[in-house]
């Protein structure tokens, strides 16, 4: 296992398409692998190929709260998105920064597993966004794209602590 690079926004890989996976091989099995250490080492609770410069369709998740997990979504087909939810989001790709968007409350998801064994799953709330979001991401969206109003600079937040720069 080894930790990745993140790509990080204006990198025009973000921006891509990502293709199928076509069968499980040695190389996509460390790429996941790979990224669930990355993310982990990130800190974040999602990620998808194109995160770590890969244009295939898989992302992983971890919310924390979801059993069993962590997950691994490939070739995820969003078959239902209902109701709405606004919080806030922020991305590996996009460090120091958050936002809010409005995504759908419950989504139904169709997507291969690390076996190439194909489940279906149902999500709300933050389980939801996160696959929304990584979802996203194997289309070139970014949720900057998405955010209701400006983005807010995190290191903004902390102005008791600021140093002079
Ligand atoms: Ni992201």
């Amino acid at each position: 296992m080894a930790i990745r690079e993140i790509r990080k926004e204006g990198d025009p890989i973000l921006r891509k398409e990502c293709r199928p996976v076509k069968e499980m091989t040695e190389r996509i099995s460390t790429l996941i692998e790979d990224m669930f250490e990355t993310m982990y080492e990130a800190e974040g609770v999602g990620l998808a190929g194109p995160q770590v410069g890969i244009l295939r369709k898989i992302f992983v998740i971890d919310v924390g709260i979801e059993e069993p997990e962590p997950y691994v979504f490939i070739n995820p087909e969003i078959l239902e998105l209902e109701g709405e939810q606004t919080g806030q989001e922020g991305c590996l790709s996009v460090p120091g920064y958050s936002g809010e968007v409005t995504r759908a409350e419950h989504v139904r998801v169709r997507a291969f597993d690390a076996n190439m064994e194909e489940f279906e799953l149902e999500a709300d709330g933050l389980f939801a966004r996160a696959i929304q979001h990584e979802n996203d991401h194997l289309y070139g969206t970014l949720y900057i794209d998405k955010v209701n109003g400006e983005l807010i600079d995190l290191s903004t937040l902390e102005s008791g602590e600021d140093e002079e720069e």
